[in-house]
């Protein structure tokens, strides 16, 4: 006999369980499938996200840093450290039990909210408009599930590197994912990154502080394209400055694996071809979706020619009652757009008029320092012809940058040309993860530049920078 809900979410990564909370929260009786588990076969709720993804590369982030300030920012502060040491095995640990906190704080949650939550994977077994849909559960405790309302929320997995269509395979001794990028239990002397995106600089950021030669591989000719050009440049001559190699245009022909490290043999950005050898290498080239296991076909769920769920403005699926979101489905991956799109979701369920706007959805990179923007940059305004006025101002004139001894990089700011209204706000410096909020309000608010100049900032605040930014627009700081 099956057990009957009104949502049934498959998947409990950032996009599936904040759906199912909402969903609960607004009186659907709800229930929530994954399949995530860790040491004793013990539920893993959260998904990529807090398993392998932003929590423990967010938790070893910040221990590296600490580690690198220690040894290199705090002479500069009258802080001597003699006898700097390096525990990895705790460092791993500790990030382990960030994990795990907020594993539990899920589980918790879902009590709270009264989720009901099945461990195992969700996989379509029929029903249609009509009558709704059966899931059945396998896992340690098999179930079968009805629903008037179903919510994919299957995530994403890494992209595989191929070769001449060859996959170089993942082992997570020598050839890592970013799972084994967060778990190498010595500090490798050589390591090689494939791909210069968003894992690739920050996972390189981490090993790099802890001792590791690293050098990334890009196969573009240009690094960070998706970030401002400005920004891009900047963060590349601060992370060369800091030691990372950084090799872009690079075509990568050849990966072995042997007893003492992996070969990579590649053709760089002059054509030239170049041989070497690393002691680890991590794999990040981007992330595919997830549907393996959910037997949409079933049910005759639609994909699109990437293999992503194909949905509409409102994450409808091609069935009726059926929603997909996060990672599974177009658009970033990421997972505050995947939240997002879960409450967005629960909303139109109950009968409300849940919204996303993808054009206001932040980006962040958390290096050091970080880089994080919002809506569109300079070369896209370029492209789509939008007349805009951009403004500038460096955190090097930032009263808190200076005193906190961090003054790379800078706030830009462009808005139209006619209307001043923002249409980007690009940060590289201190805490632009935080930062870029003010940027993401006055986007939404539709605000213009003169608007972010007009409000009143702290003193001393990195935020004076933004402010700064927006009086640049229009030509007239007050303090450079
Ligand atoms: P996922 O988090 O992938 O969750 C999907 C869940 O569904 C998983 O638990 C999966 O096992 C489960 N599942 C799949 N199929 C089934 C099935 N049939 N039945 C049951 N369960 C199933 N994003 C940020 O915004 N900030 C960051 O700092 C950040 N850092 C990242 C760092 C790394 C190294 C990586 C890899 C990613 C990072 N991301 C970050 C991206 C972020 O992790 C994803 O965007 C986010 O996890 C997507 O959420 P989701 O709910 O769509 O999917
Ligand atoms: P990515 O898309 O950010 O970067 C992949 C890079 O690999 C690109 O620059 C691409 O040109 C390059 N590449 C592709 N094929 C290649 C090849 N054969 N050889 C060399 N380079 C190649 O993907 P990444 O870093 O794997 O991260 C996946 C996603 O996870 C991100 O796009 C982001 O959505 C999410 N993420 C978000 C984070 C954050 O918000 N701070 C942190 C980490 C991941």
């Amino acid at each position: 006999m099956a057990d009957t809900f009104d949502v049934v979410v498959i998947g409990g990564g950032p996009g599936g369980y904040v759906a199912a909370i909402r969903a609960a929260q607004l009186g659907l009786s709800t229930a929530c499938i994954d399949d995530w588990t860790r040491a004793g076969g013990k539920a893993a709720l959260g998904g990529t996200c807090t398993n392998v993804g932003c929590i423990p590369s967010k938790a070893l982030l910040q221990s590296s840093e600490n580690f690198d300030e220690a040894g290199h920012a705090f002479a500069e502060h009258g802080i001597g450290v003699a006898g700097l040491t390096l525990d990895l095995a705790q460092m791993l640990r500790r990030k382990d039990k960030v994990v795990a906190q907020n594993n539990d704080g899920i589980t918790y949650l879902f009590k709270k909210n009264k989720v009901t939550f099945h461990l195992g994977v969700g996989a379509f077994a029929g029903g249609n408009a009509n009558d709704g849909w059966k899931v059945n559960v396998s896992g340690p405790a098999p179930a079968e599930l009805f629903a008037k309302h179903v919510i994919i929320a299957t995530g994403s997995k890494p992209r595989p590197l191929a070769i001449d269509g060859k996959v170089v395979p993942v082992d997570n001794v020598r050839v890592l994912d970013n799972a084994g990028a967060l778990a190498i239990d010595s500090v490798p002397k050589r390591l090689g990154v494939v791909g210069a995106g968003v894992i690739g600089v920050e996972m390189g950021s981490v090993w790099r502080r802890l001792g590791s030669d690293v050098t990334i591989l890009e196969a573009l000719p240009a690094f960070l394209g998706v970030a401002d050009g400005a920004v891009a440049k900047e963060a590349l001559k601060l992370f060369t400055k800091q030691g990372l190699k950084i090799a872009t245009g690079v075509k990568i022909t050849r990966v072995a694996t042997g007893k003492n490290g992996v070969d990579v043999d590649y053709t760089d950005g002059a054509g030239k071809a170049q041989a070497q050898t690393f002691d680890r290498l991590i794999v990040a080239i981007g992330r595919v979706p997830h549907t393996a296991g959910l037997n949409g076909a079933a049910v005759g769920l639609r994909l699109d020619e990437r293999g992503f769920v194909a949905v509409d403005a409102d994450c409808r699926t091609n069935l009726a009652n059926v929603f997909a979101i996060g990672d599974v489905v177009r658009g970033p991956m990421l997972a505050h757009k995947a939240e997002d799109e879960g409450v967005a979701v629960a909303e139109r369920i109950a009968g409300q008029h849940g919204h996303v706007d993808l054009n206001t959805i932040p980006w962040v990179i958390y290096t050091a320092p970080e880089i994080a923007w919002v809506g569109q940059t300079e070369e896209q305004l370029k492209a789509a012809g939008v007349a805009y006025r951009a403004g500038s101002f460096p955190f090097m004139a930032n009263g808190r940058a200076r005193a906190m001894g961090d003054t790379s990089g800078f706030v830009k700011i462009v808005a139209d040309e006619k209307t001043d209204r923002v249409l980007g706000v690009h940060i590289i410096g201190p805490f632009a993860s935080e930062l870029i909020a003010e940027g993401v309000m006055a986007m939404a608010f539709g605000a213009s530049s003169e608007d972010i100049a007009r409000i009143c900032h702290a003193h001393p605040t990195l935020s004076e920078a933004t402010k700064e930014a927006a009086l640049a627009v229009d030509r007239r700081t007050l303090n450079l």
